[in-house]
């Protein structure tokens, strides 16, 4: 019996999270996987109200489950950083889900704004470094809000954070067809830092010569994603880079709507989320497409070793996206949020 944590959290975060649990409930029931699910009440409504984030109660309840399935954190009425970091980023870190792990996936049916490309070109995936970088809330300021102020947001890296992201990457590499690990960094100017990276990634990829070794830098693999995305089967990069190329890489699979990702501790409890925020200014109306909330159920229940489930739900998720009644997966799709869930759990085998 598997107990998953569900965090609907912000703005359409519940709305989306609730076609993921309705895909999740037919798939499970057809592949005899068993579990229950606990949900907890986090995010900018209750902060307004009593001031609390996560309580530290909580916290201590989700490190015994066995997933997190969380919506979007980001409420309109709290400044920026509050809930990113006392909520979405607590959790990564607490629960130290040191890898971001975020498909990039064309799926049959779905248009790409790069033209001459398919689903045989767009298929890699990220592996984004999840708990250090400047995301490590490590900075100050002097003299704040004076004509002389100071501000600084340190970069920290360790060998340790950086040699398990990496291996990962490559353990990765090796169950895909490719076999291939593509470095993404900025070592020509980040020279202390990333130079940790490459050293890292040698050492580390001196153990897999059965996987091809590549290496970007982050600027190059911005052009190279819409240029060339088939040359990638693999990238491995620091949080913050991870964070702005994966929005790019949502768009080259069709959109925020379909982008799933997993944050992962491979021995620890892990949280699964749509890329996208809580797009608040949408929510209750029933307009967001539900598909990447409901492809990263899918890849909970492979994760939690119920990989025919899983698949199952990837299925019904491409089956649906063929089918060709989800519209353009925006706003404007005409599809509500409820009947695209509905389709998808149709087309579950
Ligand atoms: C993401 C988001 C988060 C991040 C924000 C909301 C803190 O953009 O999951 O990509 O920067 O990691
Ligand atoms: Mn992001």
């Amino acid at each position: 019996m598997h107990k998953i944590a569900v965090l609907p959290c912000d703005g359409i975060g519940p709305e989306v999270v609730a076609e993921g649990l309705k895909v999740l409930a037919v798939a499970a029931e057809k592949h005899g996987v068993r579990y229950e699910t606990v949900e907890y009440d986090l995010g900018g409504d209750r902060y307004l109200r009593t001031g609390e984030i996560i309580p530290d109660a909580v916290l201590d309840e989700l490190r015994q489950l066995d997933a997190i399935y969380l919506g979007a954190v980001g409420h309109p009425d709290v400044p920026a950083g509050i809930l990113e970091k006392g909520l979405l980023l607590r959790l990564r870190f607490e629960l130290d889900q040191y890898i971001n792990l975020r498909p990039i996936k064309l799926y049959p049916g779905v248009e790409t704004p790069l033209a001459g490309k398919g689903p045989a070109e767009i298929d890699f995936v990220v592996v984004r470094e999840n708990t250090e970088d400047m995301y490590a809330g490590v900075g100050g300021f002097l003299r704040k809000g004076t004509p002389h102020e100071v501000a600084v947001q340190e970069a920290v890296y360790t060998r340790m954070g950086t040699e398990r992201c990496i291996r990962y990457a490559f353990e990765l590499a090796r169950t895909r067809a490719e076999k291939k690990v593509t470095m993404v960094d900025k070592s020509n100017v980040l020279t202390f830092g990333h130079d940790l990276w490459v050293r890292t990634f040698a050492e580390v990829g001196a153990h897999y010569p059965d996987v091809e070794q590549d290496h970007a830098y982050v600027d190059a693999c911005c052009m190279w994603m819409v240029k060339n995305p088939e040359w990638f089967d693999v990238i491995v990069t620091t949080n913050m880079f991870g964070d702005i190329i994966t929005d790019l890489g949502a768009m080259i699979q069709g959109g925020m709507g379909v982008a799933a990702s997993g944050n992962i501790n491979p021995s620890g409890v892990s949280m699964f989320e749509p890329i996208h925020g809580s797009a608040p200014k949408y929510t209750g109306m029933n307009v967001i497409c539900p598909i990447a909330a409901i492809a990263a159920a899918g890849m909970m229940m492979e994760h939690l070793g119920e990989v025919e489930c899983g698949q199952a739900i990837e299925n019904a998720v491409i089956a649906a996206l063929a089918s060709g009644k989800l519209g353009d997966l925006s706003t404007k799709s005409g599809v509500s949020t409820t009947a695209a869930g509905d389709l998808v759990a149709s087309l579950v085998q």
